[in-house]
């Protein structure tokens, strides 16, 4: 059962999403961590997806919902580089070492980065308990943390994420477009990602004419 919203959800394509989001200095303070495991892709298009959500769930904290979803992958850069991919996407990959260690690296990041530009402990604390985990633990413990997941899904659902995990994964496209729609649109927890979710994924195919090449 998804968490529904009153609020009708922007399924329009995600790329035409214009974000003031006001978070530059966050952003730069990233620059290095955002060159690992395609993070430059990854976090702004996650990003845009998560101040979707905020806007489909008004109830949630959306300051934590960015900062945590802008920083939750910066771990990565801490992490050897060959490890991710011989470890981080076969076998049972949501349990894998690195995944931990990348969620505690993204925590360290998040305490090293944020104090300067005068976030406050208590905020840090909201933002790294979102962070720690994003992977692994099984259960969502807030509104702000779940739709952080949804958020950390939905951009793989666009060409770029098909483009970039497919190729992780080992996968073509379109058997890489079946596990979206079979194993994690499935695991959304908020109606309005699902909306969202099934509405870029059906575009995608049509774009990348996944019906054709399969
Ligand atoms: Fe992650
Ligand atoms: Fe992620």
């Amino acid at each position: 059962m998804t968490l529904p919203t009153a609020v009708p959800a922007d399924t329009s394509p995600i790329s035409a999403w214009d974000s003031g989001d006001g978070l530059d200095a966050v952003w730069r303070s990233i620059v290095v961590e955002s060159r690992a495991r395609a993070n430059d892709i990854h976090l702004p298009i996650s990003f845009a997806f998560a101040e979707r959500l905020c806007d489909a769930y008004p109830e949630a904290d959306s300051l934590v919902v960015r900062v945590a979803i802008l920083l939750h992958d910066t771990g990565w850069a801490r992490v050897d580089e060959s490890r991710i991919l011989s470890e981080g996407f076969t076998g049972d990959w949501r349990q894998a070492d690195v995944r931990y260690e990348h969620e505690r690296h993204g925590c360290a990041i998040a305490r090293e980065v944020l104090p300067p530009l005068g976030y406050d402990p208590a905020f840090i604390t909201r933002v790294t308990d979102i962070i720690d985990g994003h992977d692994t633990r099984p259960d969502s413990r807030s509104l702000e943390d779940s739709l952080v997941r949804d958020a950390d899904r939905l951009w793989r659902f666009t060409p770029a994420g098909i483009a970039l995990a497919s190729g992780w994964f080992g996968l073509t496209p379109a058997e890489y477009c079946r596990r979206l729609r079979s194993e994690i649109i499935p695991e959304l927890l908020t109606e309005a990602a699902v909306q969202m979710a099934d509405a870029e994924l059906s575009r995608s195919e049509s774009l990348l004419k996944t019906g054709q090449l399969s």
